[in-house]
């Protein structure tokens, strides 16, 4: 019989309870949807510290002809800096009902405060180590492939030259397009 995970079971049961593994081709949330409407926890680290903040855009792709997620991430982002160490993070979505939770990793670094420890999602380590999140829907794992600072002279529309000067205005401003291997997709039993 299929479990039902509502939140008041959710606490108790682990990873496996939880979450079965599908193949990336199976993902079948919109791509726009996913990039575009929802945002997205990304998370890097271990049990011990880990760290999230609120992602949006970016997307889903094909890179060397691996599975690949890429985001957009300021260069002064602590998640960044975890990505860095670890090179491995999980992307997670949430039901609509965790929005209000989840947006408290968008509100302030955890560079300078204890924002993992004050939020009420209970986080969960996949198999591989990775960190995300019981109330997820949906866990994409990913392995650093690339990060890019992207080059002002290589815009072309005049939207995307103010994008790039806007954020180019000073060091920790800067946009890396950070790309990973997808390695493991996890969704709601
Ligand atoms: C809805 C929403 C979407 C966001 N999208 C991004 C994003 O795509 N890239 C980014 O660098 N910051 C984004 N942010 C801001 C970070 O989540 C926020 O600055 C966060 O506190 C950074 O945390 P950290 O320094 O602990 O990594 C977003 C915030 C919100 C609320």
């Amino acid at each position: 019989m299929k479990e039902k995970t509502n939140h008041v079971n959710v606490k108790e049961m682990n990873f496996d309870q939880l979450f079965k593994q599908i193949s990336p081709e199976e993902i079948s949330d919109n791509v726009f949807t996913l990039a575009g409407k929802d945002f997205f926890a990304i998370t890097a680290g271990k049990e011990d510290h880990y760290n999230s903040m609120i992602g949006s855009g970016g997307g889903l792709a094909v890179l060397f002809k691996k599975p690949t997620t890429w985001c957009i991430l300021r260069a002064d982002r602590y998640t960044l800096e975890m990505i860095l160490k670890e090179q491995t993070y999980t992307l997670s979505y949430f039901p609509n009902e965790y929005k209000e939770q989840m947006l408290f990793w968008g509100s302030k670094s955890g560079r300078h405060s204890k924002k993992m420890k004050e939020v009420e999602l209970i986080s969960v380590q996949t198999p591989s180590g990775d960190m995300s999140f019981k109330e997820a829907r949906l866990i994409i794992e990913c392995k650093l492939t690339q990060i890019t600072t992207p080059n002002p002279d290589d815009f072309y529309t005049q939207e995307a030259k103010e994008y790039i000067n806007e954020a180019y205005k000073e060091e920790n401003d800067y946009r890396k397009y950070v790309f990973g291997e997808i390695t493991h997709v996890w969704v709601k039993k």
